[in-house]
């Protein structure tokens, strides 16, 4: 009774029904939730999939990106959220647990508030991007910070999990993945079928594990003919998968996705390998020259990790991978984190000036300086 309250609450059958209701209000019968399960959403998903005429015209290819900073927190984490902290719900939880880089644990922290339970978040101290750290502050989770990486973080994560009293909603949660798959069957939608290849940047590995699960349920259920080529791009100073080795100290500028033993490197694997992919890695000045490019040139903001896929096509393209893709290729690019997220990695190259005198001739000065 208490819980058809709270479904009725949170989600009337008029917002139930529309896209903007969120993933599982729209791709109910492919989610593990069941009419008993109050759904928590903010009404992630039903993001923007945008040509990029200028990228596309340089690599040689059709190129849409996949705009999942537009999600209600600001990245791709609100999709696989919405089903875990339902089903958390259901399950009786009464608090939430997330090691994170940032994403996971600003979207744990807002879909918590929203259901009304506590969320707790372990966070490698001091590397953490701001606007990721403010809405984690916001929203009102508890924040702990330790002196050790993501890896290590999520190790602690999974032992006080086991006690019971915490619900880890990191991507080991089989209901995130579930959740996330809805962006690959979101291009499908969009499409018509299947893209010939999907990039993605990879941390954990979950959302790359997850778009693959999308497109082959999609695939066999007859709703696209194909799965797409999955690559993953990995920042090269984290990049375990690329040189199939554990990286004890990951370093990158790319925050989000400093790891170096990601959970679900296994089942990303497998993905790459059945598909036909590939894994590539991006320095962390071909993912800056990336994100600036991409800002400048197609009008799309978004955060250092979200930008590595970016600079790995473009260093693809420029290698000549004809075994990955061609021109008549339709490639999407998944842009994970909105650029807001970050703003000192921008901010630390822009030059404040002095104000000048509030007149037109001044100002005019100023700007042809
Ligand atoms: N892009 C962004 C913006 C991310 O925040 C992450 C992961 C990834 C890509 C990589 O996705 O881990 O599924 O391979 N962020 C996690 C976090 C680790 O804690 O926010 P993945």
């Amino acid at each position: 009774m208490l819980f058809g309250t709270f479904t009725a609450f949170f989600m009337p059958d008029t917002v139930e029904k529309s896209r903007g209701g969120g993933v599982i209000a729209h791709y109910r019968e492919y989610l593990p939730v069941t009419d008993a399960t109050p759904i928590v959403s903010l009404g992630e998903g039903a993001t923007p999939l945008v040509e990029a005429p200028r990228l596309s015209n340089r690599v040689g290819c059709r190129v849409l990106l996949k705009c999942e900073g537009l999600n209600p927190t600001g990245s791709f984490k609100d999709r696989g959220m919405a089903v875990a902290v339902s089903r958390a719900i259901e399950n009786g939880a009464t608090a939430l647990i997330c090691a994170s880089t940032g994403n996971t644990s600003a979207s744990a922290a807002a879909y918590a508030a929203r259901a009304g339970i506590r969320s707790a978040v372990v966070l490698p101290a001091g590397k953490i991007a701001s606007g990721k750290l403010i809405q984690a502050i916001a929203h009102g989770a508890h924040i702990v910070a330790i002196d050790g990486n993501f890896d290590e973080a999520l190790g602690v994560v999974r032992e006080l999990g086991r006690e019971g009293e915490f619900t880890i909603v990191n991507s080991i949660n089989p209901d995130r993945i579930a959740g996330q798959k809805t962006a690959a069957f979101e291009i499908v939608d969009e499409l018509g079928d299947a893209p010939d290849v999907q990039i993605l940047p990879l941390g954990n590995a979950g959302n790359l594990t997850a778009y693959w699960a999308g497109y082959r349920e999609y695939e066999k259920i007859g709703k696209s003919h194909r799965s797409p080529r999955m690559i993953g791009i990995q920042a090269a100073g984290a990049a375990p998968i690329f040189f199939q080795r554990v990286i004890k100290t990951p370093e990158t500028v790319a925050s989000a996705i400093r790891i170096g033993n990601p959970a679900s490197w296994e089942f990303a694997q497998r993905a790459i390998d059945e598909s036909r992919g590939a894994v590539q890695i991006a320095s962390d000045e071909e993912i800056l020259a990336a994100q600036r490019w991409l800002a400048r040139n197609e009008g799309i903001f978004v955060e250092p990790a979200s930008a590595a896929p970016i600079a790995g096509l473009i260093k693809l393209a420029a290698e000549g991978a004809d075994e990955l893709f061609s021109e008549n290729s339709v490639i999407v690019c998944t842009v994970t984190g909105h650029g807001l997220k970050d703003p000192e990695i921008v901010a630390r190259d822009f030059q404040r000036s002095a104000p000048v005198s509030a007149d037109a001739k001044a100002v005019r000065a100023a700007i042809m300086n």
